[in-house]
């Protein structure tokens, strides 16, 4: 976990600021204090100050309650696809290549129709009224000032109307099949309504999940949220999404999803229809012979199945089954932009990001968001300047090379 000399400090400052910092062994709690007393890793006081992605971490851990940053950091069982993510990244490193003109650089990609001015996208993160009262309005105005892509939770804590009219241009929805068909499509025609052009069909939280360490989490936390979720904790059905839908005999998961179900989304709506959550390449040919029009390889960011498979690992076998045929986007454990431009080297058309912007969300609102998106962008710019790739398609696997 602390492998890096990057991991460590982001580790040592998540510390200092944890409310678990009384739990931990004595010796790193000092080595977490004294790095934060020397004022080098202190937490940052606003957005221009911050240097990368973690330093937002840190201030997010400072001010989202306990309960809310274990669901919001947590993987499932021990964490271990949670740090594969992570360390998938480096066992890749970047073929520099010199003296290509790189004055004029395009960082834009075309999904499906639309313009945006960067290949990175903010995945769907449920409930973010966890993490700031402004929630998914506020990510959407800084996705509006950065021109980049917003897909939607079905979860989400404000209704898709009002997100969408703070994107002004469309965001892209995300659906939780359910157990009930109805549901769906009923789920899907209000997204269509409100503008959605893609609907993306997350498909790897089928069963439920083991989220240990959200619950140790919960469990230091003695406070009754009411900002975000009822005293009695925390019911998926009652989102904004469902308002108006009977959902009492609902069961919020559908262990008996199959394939069929695509092609059942794409006659009940105009949208594209996405599969997120895959992983394998069978699983891909099959996307597009039951109709997908792109896959994005995910695992839910380390929070479905402990598979121990960073989503990276996963990504050339899907590239190499859809031959082209539709787009492949990724996303788990994104958090520089030379994760993004590995992930563009392997064949990705775009790469998700989750936890960091809603680091710069609890750290700072809409300009910690914003501020989130441009650091990547600007780490992404220098490393496909680094590569001699001036725009997202002459990134290749050329400009990388394995760790032996
Ligand atoms: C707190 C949290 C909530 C999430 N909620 C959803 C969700 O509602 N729907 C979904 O498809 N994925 C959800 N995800 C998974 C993300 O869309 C994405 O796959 C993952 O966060 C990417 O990994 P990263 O956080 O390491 O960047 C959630 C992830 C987190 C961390």
């Amino acid at each position: 976990m602390l492998g890096t000399g990057q991991d460590r400090r982001s580790f040592l400052k998540f510390l200092a600021a944890s409310p678990l910092l009384a739990s931990i062994p004595l010796p790193e709690r000092a080595l977490a204090q004294a790095t934060s007393l020397q004022g080098v890793d202190a937490l940052i006081a606003n957005t221009a100050d911050g240097l990368d992605v973690f330093d937002f971490e840190a201030v997010a851990a400072r001010n989202i309650p306990p309960a809310h940053w274990g669901y919001l950091q947590t993987g499932v069982d021990g964490d271990e696809t949670l740090r594969a993510n992570r360390e998938a990244f480096a066992q890749y490193q970047l073929r520099e290549r010199r003296m290509v003109d790189v004055s004029k650089m395009d960082m834009g990609v075309e999904l499906f129709g639309a313009r945006y001015d960067s290949p990175i996208f903010m995945c769907p993160l449920g409930a973010q009224k966890a993490f700031h009262p402004e929630a998914e309005v506020a990510v959407a105005r800084a996705a509006k000032v950065k021109n980049q892509l917003q897909v939607l939770s079905t979860v989400a804590s404000l209704p898709i109307e009002d997100v969408a009219r703070a994107r002004v241009d469309p965001l892209w929805f995300q659906l939780y099949p359910t157990n009930s068909l109805d549901v769906s499509i009923k789920l899907a025609k209000r997204a269509e309504a409100a503008g959605c052009p893609v609907m993306m069909v997350t498909v790897d939280l089928t069963v439920g999940r083991n989220t240990e360490t959200a619950t140790r989490f919960l469990r230091t936390d003695t406070r009754q949220c009411t900002s975000c979720h009822s005293p009695r904790g925390s019911d998926n059905r009652t989102r904004a999404m469902f308002s108006g839908i009977d959902m009492s005999n609902v069961g919020f998961l559908s262990p008996s999803l199959s394939w069929d179900f695509i092609g059942t989304m794409k006659d009940a709506t105009r949208m594209k229809v996405l599969i997120k959550g895959l992983e394998t390449g069978e699983d891909a040919a099959l996307a597009v012979k039951y109709g997908a029009d792109g896959v994005v390889v995910s695992n839910h960011g380390g929070r479905a199945s402990e598979t121990g498979r960073g989503t990276l690992e996963c990504l050339p076998e899907v590239v190499s089954a859809v031959k082209g045929r539709i787009p492949v986007l990724v996303d788990g454990g994104v958090r520089r932009g030379t994760d993004a431009l590995k992930a563009l080297a392997l064949g990705a058309t775009a790469v998700g990001i989750g936890r960091p912007y809603i680091w710069g969300l609890g750290a700072f609102g809409q300009p910690g968001v914003e501020r989130v998106l441009g650091l990547l962008n600007n780490e992404l710019r220098l490393a496909m300047a680094g590569v001699g790739a001036r725009n997202v398609k002459e990134i290749t696997p050329k400009a990388l090379i394995r760790k032996a």
